[in-house]
């Protein structure tokens, strides 16, 4: 695997890599668990070569996120990218993204304004912005992005249409522990009891998603949710929300391709998570 580290590097790495056919683009910010090695797998599936990127995005840290605790292992993160059948790893710096006099922000109304756009004002355009000029600098035929920041992936899917980007944007499902929790790296911030505690918000997801699909009424399924959460423990419930995919519009009732989210928080730590629903 190439490890780009220079600008001036990117582009004849690229030319090269793109003669071995269509290109995959994984973007990332590092600190690898299993949901980033199943994004590199899909790439490889779907594509004949595969890049990723990692740079810790500062402009999608809001003032109260710490920015500078967020866990940096590039090394380790290579190893396992190389060993994943990864080819190239673009590590590119602030300034290569941002440089001196950089004043242009991507804002996707509608999409990224609910939901995680309310309770972290700003990190979706952080996001927009920082995806836009990844994939303009390696202009891949293809991005993945997790399915586990589920209006992240719809609010980059409306950005590159939006922008003629020219780019196919696939979704990967979340890789869930054995016991259903979603891997994230905010996980290793719960302590044994939280961790064992915070199963209850797949489970509360799954229940309200098949109330729904034998036909129940939506509210009460959503309340029942929250409940099963407020008893485990979490607080804040920022949301629990049955949305329409592409949207992120709450449904009242069944309709169209739809999505349960939810948000909330088990001590300090705030967990999200969401669930296809078929009705
Ligand atoms: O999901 C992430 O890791 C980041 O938000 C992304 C998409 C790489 C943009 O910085």
């Amino acid at each position: 695997m190439q490890i780009v580290r220079r600008l001036e590097r990117l582009g004849p790495t690229l030319a090269a890599l793109r003669a071995g056919g269509s290109l995959a683009l994984v973007p990332t910010m590092g600190a690898f668990h299993a949901g980033h090695l199943a994004l590199i797998a899909q790439a490889r599936r779907q594509a004949d070569v595969v890049a990723a990127t990692i740079f810790v995005n500062p402009l999608q840290f809001g003032a109260h996120e710490d920015l500078a605790r967020y866990p940096r292992q590039d090394e380790a993160d290579a190893a396992l990218l190389a060993k994943a059948g990864c080819k190239m790893l673009w590590l590119p710096t602030v300034d290569d993204i941002y440089p001196a006099g950089f004043a242009t922000t991507v804002h996707v109304a509608g999409v990224g304004d609910r939901w995680e756009g309310e309770a972290r004002p700003g990190h979706f355009d952080g996001v927009a912005t920082v995806v836009a000029k990844l994939l303009l600098a390696v202009r891949p035929d293809l991005a993945l992005f997790g399915e586990k920041d589920f209006q992240q992936l719809a609010v980059i899917r409306r950005m590159s249409a939006d922008l003629g980007l020219g780019v196919r944007i696939g979704g990967v499902p979340t890789v869930r522990d054995a016991d259903g929790l979603a891997q994230s790296s905010r996980n290793a911030y719960l302590s044994a009891d939280e961790r064992a505690r915070a199963i209850a918000l797949p489970r509360a997801l799954e229940a309200a998603r098949d109330a729904i699909g034998r036909g129940g009424a939506v509210a009460p399924a959503l309340e029942q949710a929250r409940q099963a959460l407020r008893e485990a423990g979490f607080d804040p419930i920022d949301y629990v929300v049955l949305v329409d995919e592409a949207t992120l519009e709450p449904l009242d009732a069944p309709g169209g391709t739809m999505r349960l989210i939810a948000a909330a928080s088990l001590g300090t730590t705030r967990l999200i998570d969401n669930i296809a629903v078929k009705a």
